[in-house]
């Protein structure tokens, strides 16, 4: 079959990579992908949100499967597209729904679902222009940090946590009537301050039954040691070492279990996947976010650790067998370093030429912003390209994909070194 793939960074590099490995898949495209997806697929030239050019090609390429890597797409409805598109609505896509994507692109309707099906969540209450100063109000009663958060989609940076009472009330002030981040703050959603692990689930469901794919850890901040800015990720694991049988079981039946019957109990179409950040207080995981995709750069050692074939995978997703499949997991460490350029996350430059990748051994190269320029890898985007190693340990993988950071230049290339560094 021909599938369409939408999105264009490492995350889509490495589902491309999998489902190009499936017999089931004939011809791959990807809109509009980058260096990496163009050796293995077919590039297309338009945004991953250009409805109408997807369309135009699903049905001039015959494509009978449409997998979307990004959040944005699916918040601005692609999946319902299909479905209310008399030429489309045969085609599975797989994401989910619109409303089902507001547990991303809607902070407030997220804690609303997980209040209303008790899944465990921080405490909170949201606010709007209207209600800024009982908001204010409501920060005067909470104890610091104080989190704020962007109801809406903000590219990662919608979430502000303070340590003074003055500076969270100023930017509550900021976001809901300076308008901070645009329409995306126009309502904020002020919540209880959480104090333990970060750790991700990631869950593909079929809107009925559902599977609990690889755990990973990714690495947000810039700075070694988890200093500096917060990035898209600079690095991952799998599997987190420190989640065992116990911690899991509380994940599934307290969070995964709940959040899955809960989406179908509302009458939420929802075949994709489901990303679950947790923190870990006093080994109780409680919910502070869902997404509606996967991680990215966790993808690029969640995927390479499946063993089963993942067109097979999602057809399951598409009608509804997903409780049938074995999911089969390659018991390796999986790692990748992130490659970004230098001045990430804040102001960097782009075309900078990639060399060095003809010595990478025993390490699958992830690109994400990269582009062919006159045959040329270059540089197009803050996030580069990812290295993905496997291994016994993680820290015998971490070694591998290491070793090839080293063979690979560009000009003002950056990389944290220190990946894994907490879970010895
Ligand atoms: P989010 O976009 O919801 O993932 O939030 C971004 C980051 O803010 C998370 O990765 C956490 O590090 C942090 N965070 C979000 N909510 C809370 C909370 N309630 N308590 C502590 N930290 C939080
Ligand atoms: N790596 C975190 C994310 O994809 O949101």
């Amino acid at each position: 079959m021909n599938i369409l793939l939408l999105g264009s960074g490492g995350r889509e590099h490495a589902f491309a990579w999998k489902m190009t490995q499936s017999p089931l898949c004939d011809t791959l495209f990807v809109a509009p992908g980058n260096a990496g997806t163009a050796t293995i697929a077919t590039n297309l030239d338009f945004s991953a949100t250009d409805f109408e050019a997807i369309k135009a090609v699903v049905i001039k390429e015959n494509i009978e499967m449409v997998v979307v890597g990004p959040e944005d797409p699916l918040v601005k409805g692609v999946y319902d597209f299909f479905l209310n598109d008399a030429d489309l609505k045969h085609i599975p896509v797989i994401g989910p729904s619109k409303l089902g994507a507001q547990l991303e692109g809607s902070k407030e309707f997220a804690k609303e679902f997980m209040m209303k099906h008790q899944v465990p969540t921080a405490a909170y209450d949201s606010f709007t222009a209207e209600t800024v100063e009982k908001g204010c109000e409501f920060l005067a009663t909470l104890q610091p940090p104080y989190v704020l958060k962007a109801d809406g989609l903000a590219a990662g940076k919608g979430v502000l946590i303070i340590q003074d009472l003055a500076e969270a009330q100023t930017e509550l002030r900021n976001m809901l009537v300076g308008q901070k981040f645009g329409a995306a703050s126009s309502k904020v959603v002020i919540e209880e301050f959480l104090d333990g692990i970060e750790l991700s689930c990631f869950v593909l469901t079929d809107g009925k039954s559902y599977k609990i794919l690889p755990t990973a850890k990714d690495y947000k901040r810039i700075g070694e040691g988890d200093t500096g800015l917060n990035t898209g990720g600079m690095g991952a694991v799998s599997p987190v070492p420190y989640v065992d049988a116990v911690l899991m079981e509380k994940i599934e039946t307290r969070i995964v279990q709940p959040t899955i019957a809960g989406l179908q109990k509302d009458g939420i179409p929802y075949k994709g996947f489901v990303f679950i950040g947790l923190i870990n207080v006093n080994n109780e995981p409680i919910v502070i976010e869902y997404n509606v995709r996967m991680g990215d750069p966790e993808t690029e050692v969640v995927i390479p650790r499946l063993k089963s074939d993942l067109v097979e995978l999602f057809l399951a997703v598409a009608n509804e067998k997903l409780a049938d499949f074995n999911l089969e997991v390659d018991e390796r460490s999986a790692t990748t370093v992130m490659l970004v350029s230098g001045g990430y996350p804040e102001d960097f430059e782009k075309g900078k030429e990639i060399s060095g990748l003809e010595n990478v051994e025993n390490a699958i190269v992830f690109h994400a912003g990269t582009k062919l320029d006159n045959g040329t890898v270059v540089t197009n985007g803050g996030r580069v390209m990812a290295i993905t190693s496997y291994g016994a340990t993680f820290q015998e993988a971490l070694q591998q994909s290491y070793d090839n950071v080293s063979k690979i230049q560009f000009e003002k290339m950056n990389y944290r070194k220190d990946i894994g560094f907490d879970l010895i």
